[in-house]
């Protein structure tokens, strides 16, 4: 407790101890000689945390309310994969990005699709209920949806709804539901329009007992544009790599070859929430999930074969009690480590450099 009053934020033990003014002499003076008489006063508070101590997760787990938080989807029980997975090294994990020369990102003319669904009709798929509260948060509240085998994205933002597709054209991934949200002044009527959009905030970790699951963070700059009929134009972002897409236009803000397809919702005074949607099997045929989901071939061989095969050359493999040389450290292995993160990590653009972006 002693500790945790003094610690600088984030401080580990070590430098606290190290920069604790008589070491661990003065330390021991203080808990075990009371030298400054605030031991009763530290064991009470030490009490008072561990009673005050609950599991949040475990609590997650036990209560049925706050499990409904964390379906996959607002509106069924059904589940479905987002991506296969594969074996390496005998463990199991999600395929890799998909390759640019396997199709890479998904250039489709997803924005154009408003136009040309053959016909479109206000169908129910969510209670209004469970956007309750989303008005009085600054980042409002998202669903993730599945219709037919295609999943879609809603969200309820400052008393207004959006919805698109949940997939994320840039790696095939299906999160925009979890993405950040932004919102920036229309470019027709704001002086300040001509600004790049800001990057979104980074979101903080939460906990199950104190944030809603699909609350996503805002940006930083929800710049009011007083002189905008239309209010401001709200975006989401990835939570992968940043693509920022319009929420109205589909348009992609910082990669001018992807989009998505976006829909109208509304809510109806029954209480529930409606969404302007094509024929099952129209949307389907565009935008479902086993077609554009990531697949083994699309990933290329394991790309860890080049440092398996260095390692085997070099008979580490197996060897128990002996550690290698880290990777990287040699001029072999070097060449392999950057030829490993060169196949993984070729996301491309959005925040930080091109490479790293897994
Ligand atoms: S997967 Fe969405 S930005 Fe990369």
């Amino acid at each position: 407790m002693f500790y945790i009053r003094t610690a600088d934020k984030l401080q580990r033990t070590a430098r606290w101890l190290e920069a604790l003014p008589g070491g661990i002499d003065y330390l021991r003076e203080v808990i075990l000689d009371d030298r400054l008489g605030i031991c009763a006063s530290l064991e009470a508070q030490m009490q008072e945390l561990v009673d005050s101590y609950f599991d949040e997760w475990a609590e997650a787990i036990n209560n049925q309310a706050m499990q409904e938080r964390f379906k996959q989807f607002a509106n069924t029980d059904e589940g479905q994969p987002p991506m296969e997975v594969e074996i390496d090294r005998g463990q199991e994990r999600p395929v890799m990005w998909p390759r640019e020369d396997e199709g890479g990102s998904a250039k489709a003319y997803f924005k154009g699709l408003r136009d040309k669904w053959s016909s479109t009709t206000w169908q129910h798929v969510l209670e209004a209920s469970y956007f309750k509260g989303a008005d009085d948060l600054p980042n409002g509240i998202s669903a993730s949806i599945k219709r037919g085998d295609t999943q879609l994205a809603v969200w309820r933002i400052k008393g207004k709804y959006d919805a698109s597709q949940q997939m994320c054209p840039h790696k095939h991934t299906f999160a925009l539901s979890d993405g950040l949200v932004g919102t920036e002044p229309s470019a027709s009527s704001c002086s300040d329009a001509t600004l790049p959009p800001s990057p979104p905030r980074t979101p903080s970790s939460s906990s199950p007992s104190t944030s809603p699951p699909h609350s996503p963070t805002s940006s930083t700059h929800l710049t009011p544009c007083s002189s905008n009929p239309q209010g401001p134009s709200p975006y989401i972002s990835c939570p992968f790599h940043k693509r920022n897409f319009s929420l109205t236009s589909g348009s992609c803000k910082n990669d001018s070859e992807l989009s998505i397809a976006t829909f109208d919702v509304e809510e109806r005074e029954d209480g529930m929430v409606d969404i302007r949607l094509p024929p099952v099997e129209e949307v389907d045929r565009e935008l479902e999930t086993k077609k554009w989901m990531v697949k083994k071939g699309e990933a290329g061989e394991g790309q860890f074969g080049d440092l398996d095969d260095l390692n085997k050359r070099k008979g580490m493999e197996g060897k128990k009690g002996r550690r290698g040389r880290k990777p990287g450290t040699s001029e072999a292995g070097r060449e392999v480590g950057k030829k490993l993160v060169e196949s993984v990590g070729s996301g491309g653009g959005g925040c930080g450099g091109p490479r790293l972006e897994w």
